[in-house]
């Protein structure tokens, strides 16, 4: 990290953390002025207390008295009231804020091509809009408020001491390089032990992340004790680091306490030699007696918010520096229309590699090579070739998740790159073969909350597709809960709401990923059905795993190391005698194989 091991106060940033105030920047004002109230009658009360004694007690004025106890009280009420104003008005503010920061993270991330996912680790971006954005809070909501709040009581302090009396004054003072260095001190081994808290932190952040994501290969394989044993050692550093902290913390508020305890001894020594010599009134030595506690309030609070500041910073530079990568794809400022829907996709000498083109020097890893094919509108297409030819990378092009480096992707004859990626991904209908579905009921699942897809239609297409009637079954129907990734679900039935969710989409090209490959026999049968009505009138461009399932396409395309070997029907292809064929002996025989099995 960048600056952690310098001063750790960076301007800069502080200034773009503060940007986030600025739209209640009114009752930022507000809130400073009732620290600035606050922070003057606290050490009014003193005076008002020296007032007391020698200007009434001492020459028995009884009214007089009444009328500055009136004043105390007032003085006391008025810093109560204050203070709760400003403690609920910056914690309002920073919530606030702290919201807005929330939000524009998270908008970030969701504007980011799939590209950064493959290089951003998903426990990097949960930490970025959870416990950074809350490092914030701190500084946001009280921090800045309380570290003026404190400055502005600090002066005062200085100003009633050194009107009253200025050799008591610097008494008091006097004792201020020793606390001075041990601020000092303190600050330094905090700070050094808060990086290294941070640290243990995100890592039994990512080891937890990564052990209950992967928790059946932990159990299955009987890595529980290694894993504890690995687990027992995070943990060990991360209470280590802790205690540390919490050792320096100990040593801290004692030491205050003594210096403040010697300030106060040096007064009523000073003191009292000056009210015995007659040069001191009573009343300003106890005043001075209550300055002395207070005084060092203000400091110990400073040297905290000086440690908040610091992790609010570390916080603020990972945030920002995820605020500033910004690799969203470029849109055109004037993005052309589609207008006539015809459904025309065509793939014109395309070339792609997930790294990049590269810096030119060495060649990049060309996934797609020279990949040409059309499909005209209405057709069916499908790709077909062995695990990691390149067919899931083609969809990723079609829909954009990924930017071409040479070549053309046209719809409807219009560059993909010219349209608005939201119309060109409106066009598109997805299917994938792993069904991801969300937390919530199968009527969410299936709308995506889209306001354009009625009840009604919904329903339609679960009838359409046949999975109207075991939706049905369960108890709460469309209202059932899918609960974690839908588990509950079985497989075909999850491949099945997919269906539903495109269908209700309604989009003018259908695209399917191996949607079909990892269903029993019967689910198959249903799902063939289902696509068949899905692929009605829609170009689509199908990658499939059973030959079984394509053999009746208008085209198939055979795919081979990133480049289309053949192509042509599945007769025609079978005449070739290529790799198609190949591909096809090999899945015959294996169903040969279970069938005699
Ligand atoms: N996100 C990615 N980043 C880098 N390489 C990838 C990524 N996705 C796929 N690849 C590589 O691209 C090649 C083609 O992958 P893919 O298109 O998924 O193949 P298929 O769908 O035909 O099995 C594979 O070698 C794979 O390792
Ligand atoms: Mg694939």
């Amino acid at each position: 990290m960048p600056n952690e091991d310098t001063q750790g106060f960076d301007g800069r940033l502080l200034r773009r953390i503060v940007r986030y105030l600025a739209p209640y920047k009114w009752w930022v004002l507000i809130a400073f002025a009732l620290t600035a109230g606050a922070s003057f009658l606290g050490p009014l009360r003193p005076r008002l207390v020296q007032e007391a004694i020698d200007g009434y007690i001492v020459p028995g004025d009884l009214e007089g008295l009444q009328g500055i106890i009136l004043l105390l009280v007032a003085a006391l009420v008025g810093e109560g009231v204050f203070s709760l104003l400003q403690g609920y008005l910056t914690q309002w503010i920073g919530q606030h804020a702290i919201y807005d920061l929330r939000t524009a993270v998270f908008r970030h991330i969701q504007r980011q091509p799939l590209r950064f996912f493959d290089r951003t680790p998903v426990g990097r971006l949960i930490t970025r809009t959870t416990s950074d954005v809350e490092a914030l809070s701190d500084v946001l909501s009280a921090g800045l408020v309380v570290i003026l709040g404190n400055l502005f009581r600090l002066a005062f302090i200085l100003y009633f001491m050194f009107s009253l009396n200025w050799t008591l004054a610097l008494v008091v003072l006097g004792v201020m390089p020793v606390m001075a260095y041990g601020v000092f001190l303190f600050r330094s081994k905090v700070r050094v032990q808060y990086r290294e808290t941070r640290k243990q932190v995100a890592r039994l952040n990512s080891f937890l992340q990564e052990h209950i994501s992967g928790m059946h290969i932990v159990q299955a394989f009987n890595r529980e004790r290694e894993e504890m044993k690995r687990f027992s050692g995070i943990n060990h550093e991360h209470r280590a680091a802790q205690i540390k902290t919490i050792f320096y913390f100990a040593l801290f508020w004692p030491m205050v306490d003594i210096v403040a305890s010697t300030a106060l001894g040096l007064v009523i020594w000073f003191g009292g030699l000056q009210a015995m010599a007659g040069t001191l009134t009573i009343g300003v030595l106890i005043a001075f007696i209550q300055f002395s506690r207070q005084f060092f309030e203000p400091i110990r609070n400073l040297s905290d918010q000086y440690n908040t500041l610091q992790s609010a910073m570390a916080g603020a530079e990972r945030i920002f520096g995820l605020l500033d990568q910004d690799q969203s794809l470029v849109e055109k400022a004037t993005p052309a229309r589609l207008d006539r829907a015809e459904g025309r996709i065509e793939f014109r000498n395309v070339w792609f590699a997930y790294g990049g083109a590269g810096d030119g020097e060495a060649e990049p890893d060309w996934i797609l090579r020279d990949v040409s094919f059309s499909v005209e509108p209405g057709q069916q297409v499908a790709i077909v070739g062995a695990t990691g030819a390149g067919k899931t990378t083609i969809i990723n092009a079609l829909l954009r998740f990924y930017d071409i480096q040479r070549g053309g992707i046209f719809v409807d004859g219009v560059d993909i790159r010219d349209l608005r990626l939201a119309e060109l991904r409106r066009r598109i209908g997805l299917v994938l073969q792993d069904v991801f579905l969300f937390s919530g009921s199968i009527a969410r699942n299936l709308t995506l909350d889209d306001p354009d897809i009625s009840e009604a239609d919904m329903r339609r297409a679960a009838e359409l597709v046949g999975a109207d009637a075991f939706i049905r079954k369960l108890p709460e129907g469309y209202e059932q809960d899918v609960r974690e990734r839908g588990a509950s679900l079985s497989h075909g039935q999850r491949q099945l709401l997919s269906f539903v969710r495109v269908l209700a989409y309604d989009p003018a090209f259908l695209v399917l990923d191996e949607a079909t490959s990892s269903v029993d026999t019967e689910t198959e049968r249903l799902i063939e059905q289902a696509l068949k009505k899905l692929m009605a009138g829609r170009t689509s461009l199908v990658v499939a795993h059973r030959l079984s399932t394509i053999r009746h396409s208008d085209r198939i395309l055979v795919m081979h190391k990133g480049c289309i070997r053949e192509q042509g029907a599945h007769q025609e292809l079978l005449a070739m005698d290529g790799l198609y064929r190949r591909l096809y002996e090999l899945q015959y025989a294996e169903q040969e194989g279970q069938q005699a099995a």
